[in-house]
């Protein structure tokens, strides 16, 4: 069954959408990207257009699979995982969008998330989702998309038709996993780790939350079924009068993150990853026990198999980590983020120079939508190679925020951790980062570790991989990095780092 058959993956992140084609043995057969329209359309707006996503996931797919000669019939089953908490509201009878999706870096709900601390709703969002109220999560983006939303995109329905329709079923609610699904299988689900991020959820009770609905106005009818992350009922095959001309089950879908922490094969509690992508996400497994978080962390679904348990997840969101580095490269000063390692090294320190990259406010563990970007400690003579050094020690610097709340939470002292994501095949920045966290950095060969994820997640389904253990044997190491500075001054340096974060905080204002 495993000989010359294959298990595929879509990986839908922020920037870019990736089909991978995964073996037996969890190795890379091919792998095809493209990128995506970032939509700004004011400030601390970010919105992406779902159609051009879906004709991206089609065109990976398609060329995977040519450049590797696979044929659609070799797939076992396809998995997904995607950007978490970006919000799509969708037409149930032509398909398409109402509006362009609302992705989790906007900011356009900040009062909203104001009024509800005002109004002491944080708390029972806290009890029974597990995060803490913010304008990150879907919730507050589908409200907006049903009051507020300019439908350009609807065909058929007037604006003041969205919420009526809504209500009877005809427009549907969905994050980007069940925007592909229901393109890849024309079934309307999702599953538990996506739910989870939605601030809709309980995560206790493992259903929509009726009280929550109710206070951000959400019909029951316009919502997805939530299934498992690994779902050996599927959740639908494609069509094979459709593009790939092939029924192929798509049976595991996780959010990016819940990916990554299964294809690290973090299948134990104590197990953690970190995840260098647009943002960075450090989540630790806690089993089958929804740990509370007193140091800013959100609890979370880490993943669940068909007829077993959920599994929890800690987790600690850091906004801006690679965007920090593609912002450098906005900037002109850098042509190409390989760069930074030889600018940054060129450099022995930052001089004193901090860059607190808080351009969409700061998350975990500090939770501050109206903190912004700053640089402190410049002098005449802050040259380029200072603030590119201080940008790569702001990603290490956020990791080592989340590195402490996670063992103040858990008790649990982390004497190594395993790291993925683009960023990571830059050695200087994974020799820097075990520097300032003062641990083991452990970097896997296979670092697409999200895609395999949920590969790992439908091949499981489906029974191309048998369990836990035949994943375990898959995963290697590539390198480890040990920490090189001495504790003291790693110390030091971190409580700079905290005075640079004061100074970034409650800076946007409404009107200037
Ligand atoms: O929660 C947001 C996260 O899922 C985005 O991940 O890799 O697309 O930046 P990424």
């Amino acid at each position: 069954m495993t000989e010359h058959t294959y298990v595929g993956a879509v990986d839908q992140g922020t920037t870019g959408t990736r089909f991978i084609v995964f073996d037996h043995a969890g190795q890379v057969v091919a792998n095809a990207y493209e990128k995506h329209e970032q939509i700004y359309p004011e400030p601390g707006w970010v919105e992406h257009d779902p159609l051009e996503i879906w004709e991206n996931t089609k065109r990976v797919i398609t060329r995977a699979l040519g450049q590797a000669e696979v044929s659609p019939d070799q797939l076992e089953a396809i998995g997904v995982t995607n950007q978490r908490e970006t919000t799509v509201l969708w037409d149930a009878d032509s398909g398409r969008p109402v509006h362009n999706a609302i992705v989790w870096q906007d900011r356009r709900t900040t009062d909203r998330i104001e009024q509800l601390e005002a109004n002491g709703a944080v708390e029972t969002i806290r009890e029974k989702t597990g995060l803490e109220a913010d304008a990150y999560f879907s919730a507050t983006k589908a409200e907006w998309l049903l009051e507020e939303g300019d439908p350009i995109k609807m065909e058929r329905a007037r604006p003041a038709d969205v919420r009526d329709r809504a209500e009877t079923g005809e427009v549907l609610f969905g994050t980007i996993d069940s925007w592909l699904i229901y393109n890849l299988t024309g079934e309307h689900v999702t599953e538990v780790t996506n739910a989870s991020r939605t601030m809709l959820y309980n995560i206790h009770d493992l259903e929509w939350d009726d009280d929550l609905l109710e206070e951000f106005s959400i019909p029951r009818e316009m919502l997805p079924e939530v299934r498992p992350s690994s779902d050996e009922a599927t959740y639908g095959t494609t069509d094979p009068e459709g593009f790939l001309e092939a029924e192929i089950p798509v049976a595991g879908a996780l959010g990016d993150q819940q990916a990554a922490l299964f294809g690290q094969t973090c299948f134990d509690a104590g197990d953690a990853k970190n995840t260098y992508g647009t943002g960075s996400f450090f989540l630790m497994n806690t089993g089958n026990e929804a740990v509370e978080s007193d140091h800013g962390l959100l609890t979370t679904i880490g993943f669940q198999r068909s007829g077993e348990p959920v599994q929890y997840a800690l987790e600690g969101s850091i906004f801006i980590t690679g965007a920090a580095v593609e912002w450098l490269e906005d900037m002109s000063l850098i042509d190409d983020p390989a760069q930074t390692a030889e600018l940054a090294r060129s450099v022995d320190t930052t001089d004193g120079v901090y860059v607190v990259p808080a351009f969409t406010g700061l998350g975990a563990p500090h939770w501050d939508q109206r903190a912004r970007g700053t640089i402190v400690g410049m002098t005449r003579g802050t040259r380029k190679e200072h603030v590119v050094r201080a940008t790569l020690e702001s990603i290490a610097y956020q990791t080592r925020d989340v590195k402490e709340a996670m063992e103040a939470d858990s008790g649990i002292e982390m004497t190594s951790l395993k790291v993925d994501g683009g960023a990571v095949k830059n050695n200087f920045l994974c020799q820097l980062q075990s520097d300032i966290i003062g641990s083991a950095i452990v970097r896997p060969v296979v670092d697409e570790t999200t895609a395999l994820g949920s590969a790992y997640a439908a091949g499981l389904a489906v029974g191309y991989w048998d369990d836990l253990e035949q994943l375990r044997t898959n995963w290697q190491v590539d390198r480890e990095f040990a920490p090189q500075l001495d504790l003291e001054t790693a110390n030091a340096r971190y409580d700079r780092w905290i005075d640079a974060v004061d100074c970034a905080r409650g800076w946007a204002i409404d009107d200037p």
